[in-house]
């Protein structure tokens, strides 16, 4: 993305006077040491074309605010106390919470691509997009893009892929973000409910509605590996955050959470919940699944380290789509959910469980309302962005996606996202939004800032669930 130049210099000027537009103090998400350790340091060794590396002239050759710790002769990483004095420093270049603020990221930056105007060590990336800026730029608006970043670094072999299943088809169809064309297209999983991938990108993991089974397909041959038998039939899924646990939803009474381990590829555990599943989700922190349940209009709340069940919060009617907002620290702040038979979506505090908002989506002027084949949930689709400002919830009522700023939930936008959408995800860098169109068999996709759609890609039939990732590729 661009910045104008009028508002570069507003920026510039700003920056200069101390003030940080847009972000109050109180509301500055804390920077993560361990994603600087692991994510951001890498990135001040790595060399680039006709560059010298960061540490080459940091680490002590030039004078100036960002100093790096000497690297011991044929290390390739720093001790973690070096790693301290590093993260102290380039803490003092820049400003939680807003990337294009930080002069080490403005710096380094082309100024073409929004970067200031001169760096002694040359421009190092040539837009926002590259990857080792999108690196950065993670770790300085905090823990919950931080956590999204374990998927937005791209390495050799692999690509960002939307995977789209058709929930009347029997399978799924992966979509390239960059040229918005289906790349590859699996077949043999009859009925696919939810799907989710492995860290590694080496396979995805579907549910099975017709054999119930949680089937598991290698990337990139789309070769199904394994079906693992059930204790029900299932609904969505969601993995660890380490990819070694798979928890499926069983819809089937009485309900249940199955535990799949990867490594053994087999069910080790059933977990009672409170009643028959429909979605299933680990917080962006990895410490809870979070099970919901139509019938009995529940949330169920698991330990991911022991995989029981700890609490439970029940609502005013079913649990439809989630999704989830933390605390600076990364911990779950607040559960949005949509519910059954309600035009909208509530927020719950997830420490106590008590409903804190409840916001109805109005109707559309000039769009005529569609009632037919809800199933129940008018508004189906939730998704928070990578950085954790938006909100996007869809209406089948109407075909649109209401967009609402966090985390103050005021309406900032909404756009036309075809027939009976059911599901969306973002891009890794959020810049783009994926909507499964299930009555148009169609993935709208629509660009995240100005909420505007900017293509249609076909897909299968009645395409629902998707989710982003970054898998193998032939
Ligand atoms: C060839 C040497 C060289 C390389 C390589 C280099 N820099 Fe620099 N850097 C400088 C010099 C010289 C300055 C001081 C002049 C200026 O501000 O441009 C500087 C200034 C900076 C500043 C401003 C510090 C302050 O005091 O305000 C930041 C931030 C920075 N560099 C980040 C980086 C990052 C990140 C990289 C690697 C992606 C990098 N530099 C690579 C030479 C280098």
């Amino acid at each position: 993305m661009r910045r104008p130049t009028s508002a570069r210099v507003l920026g510039l000027v700003l920056l200069t006077l101390g003030v940080t537009p847009g972000v109050a103090a109180a509301q500055r998400p804390a920077l993560d040491f361990d994603t600087f350790r692991t994510r951001v340091q890498p990135i001040f060794t790595a060399r680039r074309d006709g560059l010298q590396t960061c540490l080459t002239c940091h680490g002590g050759k030039v004078g100036t605010r960002f100093r790096l710790e000497p690297l011991p002769e044929g290390a390739s990483d720093w001790s973690v106390e070096a790693a301290r004095k590093n993260f102290d420093s380039a803490r003092g270049l820049v400003k939680p919470g807003a990337p294009m603020e930080s002069r080490l990221l403005t710096h380094p930056l082309d100024r073409a691509a929004g970067g200031d105007s001169f760096h002694g060590g040359g421009k190092h990336w040539a837009t926002q997009t590259d990857a080792e800026w999108q690196t950065l730029a993670a770790w300085v608006r905090g823990p919950q893009a931080a956590a999204n970043m374990r998927t937005s670094a791209v390495p050799a072999g692999r690509a960002v892929r939307i995977i789209q299943t058709n929930a009347a088809g029997d399978g799924a169809h992966l979509i390239d973000p960059a040229t918005n064309l289906v790349t590859q297209v699996l077949t043999g999983v009859d009925i696919p409910h939810g799907v989710t991938a492995s860290p590694d990108g080496a396979r995805m993991y579907l549910t099975n509605e017709v054999r119930h089974t949680l089937d598991v397909v290698d990337m990139p041959s789309l070769a199904v590996r394994a079906r693992i038998p059930l204790s029900g039939r299932p609904n969505n899924v969601a993995i660890s955050r380490d990819g070694r646990k798979v928890y499926v939803g069983i819809a089937q009474a009485p309900g249940a959470l199955d535990v799949i381990d990867t490594e053994a590829l087999k069910n080790v555990k059933t977990v009672p919940v409170k009643g028959s599943i429909h979605n299933v989700y680990v917080t962006p922190d990895g410490r809870w699944a979070v099970a919901g349940s139509i019938p009995e209009k529940t949330i169920s709340i698991v330990d991911t380290a022991t995989d029981t069940l700890t609490r439970t919060i029940p609502l005013s009617a079913g649990i439809r789509p989630m999704a989830f907002t933390t605390k600076p620290d990364g911990s779950t702040d607040r559960i949005i959910v949509q519910l059954s038979d309600f035009h909208g979506f509530v927020t719950v505090d997830f420490a106590t469980g008590a409903e804190t908002a409840r916001i109805e989506h109005p109707a559309i002027e000039g769009e005529h309302p569609h009632r037919d084949g809800l199933q129940g949930a008018p508004a189906h689709g939730l998704a928070v962005s990578p950085d954790g400002t938006r909100l996007w919830s869809t209406s089948k009522v109407y075909g649109y996606a209401y967009v609402h700023s966090l985390p103050d939930l005021k309406e900032v936008g909404r756009v036309f996202v075809g027939q009976h959408p059911e599901w969306l995800t973002f891009t890794p860098d959020g810049r783009f939004v994926y909507v499964a169109a299930a009555g148009d068999n169609t993935v709208f996709v629509v660009n995240a800032a100005t909420m505007k759609e900017i293509a249609r890609v076909p897909v299968g039939h009645v395409p629902k669930r998707n989710a982003t990732a970054i898998l193998r590729v032939p």
